[in-house]
């Protein structure tokens, strides 16, 4: 494999398989280099600089590994850290922002619910994007403390985190949204789960598609699209439990995949 030939993706966990399969999905002939920094998840009730120490370990170890554009599969790192990253790097760094204007557009009765991070919804970026896209609807946030840390246990059906969904989803239910935002990696990977909740008449939306769509659009202006070639891999780290690692990796990636410990 050419150097600089891969695309980086990292989360605080698993969450960004949800952006990795859409970007699988619309690049197949994308080599990709995945890290699930699960030892230091959840993200999202540590501080900026925290969040941006591990952003740049990650994006650093990703380079040296031969990324040539870095996708930061999950919202906390990116309302923490993608200016800290973009000063540092050359190379494209694609963010990940809450779906607010796709569930403005998607909702009838000016009332959409926003399911993320208590780092997320807290910070100046979300801030913005809200007076940006949703000055004329409700926004009703919720913030989902020990959500991410139920998923990373890998499962989604266990009492614990189906209890958790029903706490998060009830307050937006009595607000009767009709738009719900998954503002975090993690949420889409149990969007059935959240879906039995919260029944058929609230439209979930995330931004892991329109992630990738980004993705493509900057490797096309960089002309660092990877020709059709048939070969593309997936490559796998992660700085928690290898082996629990590979088995929830394994499932959500329907094959059997080699994780290896982030030395960083
Ligand atoms: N997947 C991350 C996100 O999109 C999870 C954050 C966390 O680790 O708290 O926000």
């Amino acid at each position: 494999m050419n150097r600089f030939s891969s695309v980086g993706v990292f989360d605080s966990g698993i969450g960004g398989i949800s952006v990795l399969r859409e970007i699988h999905a619309l690049l197949p002939d994308e080599s990709l280099l995945y890290i699930a920094d699960s030892k230091y998840a959840p993200y999202g009730d540590k501080g900026v600089d925290f969040i941006v120490q591990r952003s740049m370990a990650c994006t650093e170890f990703l380079v040296s590994r031969g990324a040539k554009a870095i996708v930061m599969a999950c919202n906390t790192a990116t309302a923490a850290a993608v200016t800290a990253l973009r000063a540092c790097y050359a190379i494209p760094i694609i963010a990940m922002e809450p779906a607010v204007k796709p569930a403005v557009l998607a909702s009838r009765n000016g009332r959409i619910g926003v399911l993320a991070t208590a780092g997320t919804l807290k910070s100046e970026k979300f801030d913005v994007l809200v007076k940006q896209y949703a000055d004329q609807v409700q926004v009703v946030s919720q913030p989902c403390p020990g959500l991410v840390e139920e998923i990373e246990k890998g499962d989604f059906e266990s009492a614990a985190l189906n209890r958790l969904l029903a706490q998060y989803l009830v307050p937006l239910l009595a607000a009767e949204v009709d738009a719900l935002i998954l503002g975090c990696t993690h949420y889409p990977l149990v969007r059935q789960q959240i879906a039995r909740i919260i029944g058929d008449n609230v439209q979930i939306i995330d931004s892991g598609a329109a992630v990738a769509r980004r993705l493509r659009q900057q490797l096309d202006e960089h002309h660092l699209l990877s020709p059709v070639n048939g070969d593309a891999s997936v490559q796998w780290w992660t700085s928690g439990d290898v082996v629990s690692a590979e088995e929830i990796i394994g499932r959500l990636w329907a094959n059997e995949v080699k994780v290896q410990l982030l030395p960083v």
